[in-house]
């Protein structure tokens, strides 16, 4: 199923909003991806079609099994698919080479991953550092604790991964992906070890990036209560992607002034 592309209307209010004053960052071509299966195939996305844009904080849900992470990873040129394009900031990935598309990821994406994106040898603040040192800017300490304090995760500066919780590692790739104001977030299940103030909390940080610093948000959860901060949901099930909008007593809790106004 092809997902609904623009333009759309708020199912909460009635009325339509005008597109994203956002640039294109995502656009999706009929992609599908099909794994083998001794004989068999499996279809672990079915064909969709779709684009993302600068300042919208996006929700995709659905079963386990359904082809979120897929859909993610495939978005963030970690796999390629099998068929259809995706172009990402305005490239094309099929026409990147290893090293391009390695250094698009690098600028353009940040990563919170189901399996970890942290380096274990690394303390949180290294790899803030670290993420400064390849994009041959100064390390900003006063942002890197904002962003912690934010987290609730000051106290873990000096930690390396493995001495952390599920969810201090949680946060601490967060606070990662969002350190670089990479032009796309793309968190899978980022709440999932968090509490409901947390979850709530990094929500939150998720709908400022996404209002302040343009960034698109794609959330992977299973977590109904954070819709109510996202702008577009899309709904997987056994490989289908349809933008679905809000569950029912799931409405918007938030309007969109910001989008507007830029
Ligand atoms: N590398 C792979 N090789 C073979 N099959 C795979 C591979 N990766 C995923 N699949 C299959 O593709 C389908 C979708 O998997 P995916 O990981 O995208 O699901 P998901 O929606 O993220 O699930 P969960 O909520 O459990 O994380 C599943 O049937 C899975 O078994
Ligand atoms: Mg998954």
């Amino acid at each position: 199923m092809i997902a609904r592309i623009s333009p759309r209307s708020d199912q909460t209010h009635g009325t339509t909003f005008q597109e994203p004053s956002g640039k294109e960052v995502v656009h999706f071509t009929e992609v599908y991806k099909d794994f083998p299966d001794g004989d068999d195939i499996i279809r672990a996305l079915s064909p969709t079609s779709f684009s993302l844009h600068s300042g919208e904080f996006i929700s995709i849900v659905g079963p386990s099994g359904s082809g979120k992470s897929t859909l993610l990873t495939i978005m963030g040129g970690l796999q390629k698919p099998t068929g259809g394009s995706v172009r990402l900031d305005g490239m094309d990935l099929s026409s990147l080479s290893s090293k391009q598309l390695a250094q698009l990821r690098f600028s353009s994406i940040g990563f919170v991953l189901q399996s970890s994106s942290l380096v274990p040898f690394l303390t949180l603040e290294e790899h803030l550092k670290l993420r400064s040192r390849y994009a041959h800017e100064a390390y900003n300490a006063r942002k890197a604790r904002s962003l912690m304090k934010e987290l609730g995760i000051e106290r873990i500066r000096d930690k390396h991964p493995a001495e952390l919780s599920g969810g201090e590692r949680q946060r601490a790739a967060i606070c990662v992906a969002l350190f670089g104001n990479p032009a796309l977030i793309l968190a899978d299940e980022p709440t999932a070890s968090l509490d409901t103030p947390r979850a709530l909390a990094v929500s939150d940080i998720f709908f400022q990036a996404a209002r302040r610093e343009k960034t698109c948000v794609v959330m992977v959860t299973h977590d109904e209560r954070l819709l109510g901060e996202c702008d577009r949901v899309f709904t997987i099930e056994d490989g289908h992607t349809e933008e679905t909008g809000f569950p029912r007593n799931h409405a918007k809790s938030r309007d969109r002034p910001a989008a507007a106004n830029g």
